[in-house]
C-alpha cells in the first residue's frame, strides 16, 4: 500500500503540475491566502474571512497530526492554491468519522485537482481506519455536490435555508459514505 502521507506530483488536465502533499508549518501564509481568496467569493464556504494572524496560522496547522486529522495541500511552486482537510470526530462515539472540507482556489477549478485532493483525502481515511467520510455543502454549489456524488457520497439530510448567501436562503445538504465494513 502507498504511504498515504506521501508527496505526489500530478498532471492537471490543462498539462499544469502540483504537487499533493501534507501540510507544512511554513504552508500558514499561502493557506490563510487561499482561504480568504475562496471566502471573500461567497458563495462556496461558510468562512468569510480568517484573521492573518501566522502565529494562529500555524497553531491551527500544528493540530494535523497525520493520523487524527490530516491537511493536503496542492502545492503549485510553492504556493497553496487548494487544500483539503479531514478531523476524526471528538467524542469516542464519533471517532470513527472523519468530516472533511476542501477549497481550491479560482484559476485551478475544472481541472480535476478536486477529484485528485478528494481520492487521496479517502485514502488517507481508509489506511488510518476511519468508517464514514462526511462533508457538509451549500445547496448551490452544484460542481462540488457533482465531484461528491460521483465518489459515493450520498445525501443523508437537508439544513433547510440554514445559510444566507447574497440574501438569498439555501439548504445546507449533509452528504455520507460508508468506507469499510
Ligand atoms: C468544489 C471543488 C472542490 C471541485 O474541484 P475541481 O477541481 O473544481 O473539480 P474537478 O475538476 O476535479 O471535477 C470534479 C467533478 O466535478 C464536476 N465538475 C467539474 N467542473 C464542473 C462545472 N464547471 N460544473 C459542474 N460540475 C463540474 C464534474 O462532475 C467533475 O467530474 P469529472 O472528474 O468526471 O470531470 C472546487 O471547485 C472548489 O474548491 N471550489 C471552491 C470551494 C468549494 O466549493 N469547496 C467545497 C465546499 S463544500
Amino acid at each position: 500500500m502507498a504511504d498515504p502521507m506521501r508527496a505526489q506530483e500530478v498532471t492537471l488536465k490543462d498539462g499544469r503540475r502540483v504537487v499533493i502533499r501534507p501540510s507544512r508549518l511554513r504552508d500558514a501564509e499561502s493557506l490563510l491566502r487561499n482561504v480568504n481568496l475562496i471566502g471573500r467569493e461567497e458563495v462556496y464556504i461558510l468562512l468569510d474571512q480568517v484573521s492573518p494572524n501566522l502565529d494562529e496560522e500555524r497553531r491551527w496547522l500544528g493540530t494535523f497530526d497525520g493520523v487524527r486529522a490530516v491537511l493536503l495541500v496542492a502545492d503549485a511552486g510553492g504556493e497553496a492554491i487548494g487544500s483539503a482537510d479531514c478531523h476524526a470526530g471528538t467524542y469516542a462515539k464519533t471517532r470513527h468519522v472523519g468530516g472533511i472540507g476542501i477549497a481550491i482556489r479560482d484559476g485551478w477549478r475544472g481541472v480535476g485537482l478536486g477529484r485528485i485532493l478528494m481520492e487521496r483525502i479517502l485514502e488517507w481515511m481508509r489506511a488510518r481506519g476511519f468508517k464514514k467520510a462526511e462533508l457538509a455543502v451549500f445547496g448551490t454549489n452544484e460542481r462540488a455536490r457533482r465531484l461528491y456524488e460521483s465518489l459515493g457520497f450520498e445525501t443523508e439530510g437537508t439544513s433547510r435555508r440554514h445559510v444566507l448567501i447574497r440574501g438569498a436562503y439555501v439548504d445546507e445538504i449533509l452528504m455520507g459514505m460508508w468506507l469499510q465494513d
